[in-house]
């Protein structure tokens, strides 16, 4: 049985952070809102409650998982080594989307690390996630999902995939963001590990140059990876999906003309131009990033109830965070992107079906 708790987002009440931290420290697992998705927190020190939150996900045990913190105190109990100007430039940054690699304490279990002798840290900008971690100390958390799914970012995503699997889910209502957390390793020199909310641009402001590897960007659902996790097959459905370049309107024409039902994913913009803003799943306005990064996970997850033979997504530009959008989509595609109409003969032959 898997207890909802539902928690006031802006004013958590004390109570009931109370017994969720108490059953954290039980080592029983809680679901639980951050700005960025849903996490699926166990003890950062209980090898055991982490080894159980791979369990509940079906996660594969190399992919380590994050650990919250909700003070810088709690930084020198989770990490060492830690670069001198980090403390300065964490407290810019933090509370917030932002992850840090670094070297792990002793008491960080290599169940909670995927064996590595690195850790990733944040401090989410959460009322109920800081709350929590307060009462709990720290904790590692994964997203709330069911390994493969997009992660969750309302509460009844993560009832979707968790329930009956997990001792606790926190319901505190919509994820801000929509998308999860920068990551940034700061061993050696800064290289960016995962696009996210904070980006790139911001980055570079406090860091200095960062470097983005080619794979940030190609983000394709390869074997080559930068962060362990990254090299697993994420947030697809079983549906196909085909990521198109600037030529929806003349893809979306010659389907048409052929009589293929499909199903598409786009701006409210592109909508109207199609003319389709009824059949569409709409993403929001274009204009807005944001509003796009917030609503991307619940549209990949609504695909595959629409029974559709394939899914086109539009593609956005990767500036700000319109990279981790993007990040997200190439890795949810089933092919490299569409650029053309010439590109239809892709889907036919990747979906193994004829326009005839
Ligand atoms: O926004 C977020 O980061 C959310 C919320 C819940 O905080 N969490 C999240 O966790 O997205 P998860 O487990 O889905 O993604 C963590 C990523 C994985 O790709 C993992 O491989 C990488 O962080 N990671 C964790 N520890 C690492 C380490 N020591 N070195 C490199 N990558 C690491
Ligand atoms: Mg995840």
């Amino acid at each position: 049985m898997t207890e909802i708790i539902k928690i006031n987002p802006t004013s958590p009440e004390p109570a009931l952070i109370e017994r969720a931290a108490e059953y954290i420290k039980q080592g029983k697992l809680v679901a639980f809102p951050t700005e960025t998705v849903y996490g699926l927190g166990a003890d950062a020190f209980n090898a055991d409650a982490a080894l159980n939150v791979f369990k509940a996900k079906n996660r594969p045990p190399d992919n380590p998982l994050i650990v919250h913190i909700s003070s810088m105190q709690q930084l020198g109990m989770v990490a060492i080594g830690i670069p001198a100007n980090l403390e300065k430039l964490a407290e810019k940054v933090w509370p917030g989307p932002i992850t840090f690699i670094l070297k792990k304490s002793e008491r960080v279990p290599y169940a909670v690390t995927g064996n590595m002798d690195t850790v990733a840290v944040r401090m989410p900008a959460h009322p109920i996630a800081l709350a929590l971690i307060e009462k709990s100390g720290p904790i590692a958390a994964p997203s709330a999902n069911l390994s493969t799914k997009p992660s969750p970012t309302t509460a009844s995503h993560v009832i979707n995939d968790l329930n009956g699997r997990i001792d606790a889910i926190i319901d505190g209502g919509n994820a801000f963001f929509g998308v999860e957390s920068t990551i940034i390793s700061l061993i050696g020199k800064p290289v960016l590990l995962r696009p996210g909310p904070f980006t790139v641009e911001e980055l570079e402001s406090l860091f200095g140059k960062v470097t983005i590897p080619e794979e940030v960007r190609i983000a394709s659902q390869s074997e080559k990876a930068l962060a362990p996790g990254m090299k697993y097959r994420h947030y697809a459905p079983d549906t196909p999906l085909f990521v198109v370049y600037n030529c929806m309107e003349e893809v979306v024409k010659e389907l048409d003309m052929l009589h293929i039902s499909y199903s598409i994913i786009c701006s409210n913009e592109t909508a109207a131009e199609l003319g389709k803003t009824s059949h569409a799943i709409l993403l929001g306005s274009r204009s807005n990033m944001y509003e796009i990064a917030k609503n991307l996970f619940s549209a990949l997850r609504s695909i595959d109830d629409l029974k559709s033979k394939f899914c086109l997504i539009e593609a956005f530009d990767e500036r700000g965070i319109g990279l981790a959008v993007m990040n997200r989509i190439k890795k949810a595609s089933s092919l490299s992107g569409i650029y053309s109409k010439a590109g239809i003969d892709a889907i036919f032959s990747s979906i193994g079906s004829t326009p005839a």
